[in-house]
């Protein structure tokens, strides 16, 4: 399998940095391809937990080579503190690559994003302030700085003062603060372009050539399906493609070399922020689901809506992606509950739905139709092989197969790396 794409298919934090963990042992690059330090990916390696937002989950291996792709956009103020909170833990991310490509995150942008979630008021999207919409605005104007322009050190400080200060002039326009242009000049064109410089690189070259000589490749997704800046709840989404194309434009790489893209889907769905979500459940069950799951935002810490696994969606993410499997992940959260539900299909007045809901109001006006199943009752934590999990556990993995149509092949039964059911093809 030389390349492979792991995919969020629902609205995030599905636990797509612990399947890449796993699957990292066979590949030997590790690209992440879109988002930037909005991704909260959480690893749990011998009890140590590890949560990572811009280095890719395969970090953790010697033979792999973690590559930050050009479809990344990158704070390169938080990338140097990341990485050194890593090595500070005895992770060696001297193998790191980052493109040149890659468009770079800097002050205005996070000014730019607070000063449009208060302007939108009730309406806000409830992004995580990290500057990711205005920095792909900047992208898709052609205006944005890009990390191979920290190559050349002085053109860099040229560009960078220029920018900062025709963006410091219109945040004051707009009712937001000046910048201190020279300070930030002498920061980010000083010691900051000096640590993050030895990992910038042609990375779609180093890609290819890795392709060719034989090498496996797994593209890491952040966000999600349903966050996808095209197909996702716009404007309730984030502002690059998770969906498995984006894994091409964000690499280079073209959709025929791509074998595998794993659909990664929890037991039950989360959503952080703003934006519909039909099968929410403001009940005592979405309580448990937060509770005992830990739903709280490892970026921002704010607690995650929850609510049941809906298939109608998923079968919309297998279309979108070109999904060849599920992995289907924190199963176990849901072991001491006597119900479990599954929503397969919407209706509005009565009428089934053919299609995912084209616009927020359709999807607004849902009604979820759901198939209820005994609950195990069960530890799940224990089981190393399928057959070990508890009959009605298995029941609801045959329920998603067959409503979505396609094989689950990873169940999460607890969040350490070895807590997990294979089922292979
Ligand atoms: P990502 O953004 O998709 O990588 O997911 P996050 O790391 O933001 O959130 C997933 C959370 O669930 C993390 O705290 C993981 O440690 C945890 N987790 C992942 N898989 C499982 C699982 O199968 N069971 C349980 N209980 N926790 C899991
Ligand atoms: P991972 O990779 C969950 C959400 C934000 C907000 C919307 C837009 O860990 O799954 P942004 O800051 O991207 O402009 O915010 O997207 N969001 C996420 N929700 N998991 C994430 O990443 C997210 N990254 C962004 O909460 O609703
Ligand atoms: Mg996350």
């Amino acid at each position: 399998m030389p390349v492979t794409v792991v995919v969020g298919t629902q609205w995030g934090d599905e636990g797509k940095a612990k399947i890449t963990d796993l699957l990292a042992k066979e590949h030997g690059y590790v690209v992440r391809y879109q988002g930037g330090h909005n991704a909260g990916h959480t690893v749990v390696i011998n009890g140590e937990r590890y949560a990572l937002q811009l280095v890719p989950s395969g970090v953790f291996y010697d033979h792999v080579v973690p590559v930050i792709a050009n479809g990344v956009v990158v704070d390169p103020v938080h990338l140097v503190d990341e990485i050194e909170r890593l090595e500070a833990r005895g992770i060696d991310c001297s193998r790191l690559k980052l493109s040149s490509h890659a468009h770079l995150i800097f002050p205005w942008h996070r000014a730019h994003d607070a000063l449009a979630e208060a302007r939108r008021g009730d309406a806000k999207i409830g992004t995580t302030l990290k500057g990711i919409g205005p920095a792909y605005a900047d992208k898709a104007s052609r205006t944005g700085l890009r990390a191979g322009d920290m190559l050349d050190a002085v053109r860099f400080a040229e560009h960078f003062a220029s920018t900062a200060k025709y963006e410091s002039d219109l945040l004051v326009a707009l009712g937001g603060e000046a910048l201190d242009v020279d300070a930030l000049t002498a920061l980010y064109a000083g010691s900051i372009a000096e640590r993050v410089r030895p990992y910038i690189t042609n990375t779609v070259s180093l890609l290819h050539d890795a392709l060719d000589a034989g090498a496996h490749l797994l593209l890491e997704g952040a966000q999600a399906t349903f966050l996808d800046l095209d197909h996702g709840t716009y404007p309730f989404v984030t502002s690059s493609n998770p969906t498995a194309g984006g894994a091409c434009t964000g690499t280079g790489i073209g959709p025929k070399s791509i074998d595998r893209v794993i659909g990664i889907t929890k037991a039950y769905c989360t959503r952080v922020g703003a934006g519909p979500f039909p099968t929410e459940a403001l009940d005592s069950y979405g309580e448990a689901m937060a509770d005992i799951g830990h739903e709280f935002g490892t970026v921002t810490g704010r607690r995650r809506r929850t609510g049941w696994l809906d298939t109608f969606m998923l079968r919309h993410a297998a279309r979108l992606n070109s999904l060849t499997e599920i992995a289907l992940t924190k199963l176990d959260v849901l072991d001491s509950f006597d119900l479990v539900r599954i929503c397969t299909g919407y209706e509005i007045d009565g009428e089934p739905l053919q299609h995912y809901p084209d616009g927020l109001d359709e999807l607004a006006a849902v009604t979820p139709v759901y198939r209820d199943l005994p609950g195990w009752q069960t530890e799940l934590r224990s089981a190393k092989e399928i057959d070990e999990l508890p009959a009605a556990a298995r029941k609801f993995l045959d329920v998603v197969e067959q409503e979505v149509g396609l094989p689950v092949r990873f169940v999460g039964t607890g969040p350490g790396r070895d807590e997990l059911v294979q089922r292979l093809a």
